[in-house]
């Protein structure tokens, strides 16, 4: 991947994301956001498809199997192997690559759909992300977002790390402002026309006690585990485990014995200008 100013920054951000394991999260309960994008994007065959912040191919998999040409990319390599080896037992044809969302290494215009399922929304500069979405979208082509929204349970995850975690870089905005209308219209304008946004709910049911999903982000999940990390150094680790212990509590919709979450999440799928 090309240098860049914030080359450092991202590098600690690659590692972040390849630390736990966030391919193992996706087979426990993120699995059905993927086809939710594609379907909502009308993915098919014929369609030359950018997905951005792919991961293992949550979205882009999926995409593949419609007969789609796909482009797989993320900042994480590590990420993109677990994809490569998940598409080779049975997914479909796709490329592979490395890139930073907020500097594309795609020519203008070079895709039908860009498309990011809770990806995009973890680069910190949202509005050079923005730009670049566009920027390699063709004119009347799709741009398809699914973001977590701040209200959700996912916004509230992130308030309840943010006090502990490293601070942020210069610049950056929380990573669930994407799952907000008014905020997706301010980094889009008149450039890209929404034609549908919803907000949806992904249940979740793989976690026998509440707090059982507290324990999978701690080991798991890279935001989570940076988070912990900054905080037994500052001596906080027991306050951010009890924050997390109580957010998983006051989000159970199921019972003490058989947990339940619903995640919101924002979906936009609009037409760039
Ligand atoms: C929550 S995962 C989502 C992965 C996948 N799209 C999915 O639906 O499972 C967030 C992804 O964003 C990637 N990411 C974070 N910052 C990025 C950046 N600046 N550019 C590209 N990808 C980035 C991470 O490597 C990670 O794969």
């Amino acid at each position: 991947m090309p240098a860049t100013p914030d080359s450092e920054l991202k590098a600690g951000h690659r590692t972040m994301w390849a630390s736990g394991d966030y391919p193992s999260m996706v087979e426990t309960f993120l699995l059905p956001l993927g086809p939710r994008l594609v379907e909502a994007c009308a993915i098919g065959s014929g369609k030359e498809v950018l997905d951005v912040a792919a991961g293992t191919g949550n979205a882009s998999i999926p995409a593949a199997q419609t007969g789609a040409k796909v482009t797989a990319s993320d900042l994480t390599p590590e990420l993109l192997e677990a994809g490569r080896a998940r598409a080779a037992a049975g997914g479909g044809e796709l490329e592979w690559g490395e890139a930073d969302a907020e500097h594309l290494p795609f020519e203008d215009e070079s895709f039908d759909v860009v498309m990011s399922s809770i990806g995009a929304m973890f680069a910190p500069h949202h509005q050079d992300v923005a730009d670049e979405l566009i920027r390699v979208c063709c004119p009347g082509g799709t741009i398809g977002l699914l973001s977590w929204t701040p209200e959700g349970m996912i916004g509230a995850l992130f308030r309840t790390m943010g006090p502990f975690a490293p601070p942020p870089p210069a610049g950056a905005q929380p990573p669930p402002l994407w799952g907000s209308e008014d905020h997706l219209r301010e980094l889009f304008g008149e450039r890209v026309e929404f034609r549908a946004v919803e907000r949806d709910l992904l249940e979740v049911t793989a976690f026998e006690r509440p707090r059982d999903y507290g324990e999978h982000f701690k080991a798991l999940y890279g935001p989570a585990i940076a988070a912990r990390a900054n905080a037994q150094h500052t001596g906080r680790q027991d306050e951010l485990d009890d924050a997390l212990n109580q957010l998983c509590d006051e989000w159970n919709r199921g019972t003490p014995e058989r947990a339940r979450f619903e995640m919101e999440y924002l979906l936009a799928v609009g037409t760039r200008a």
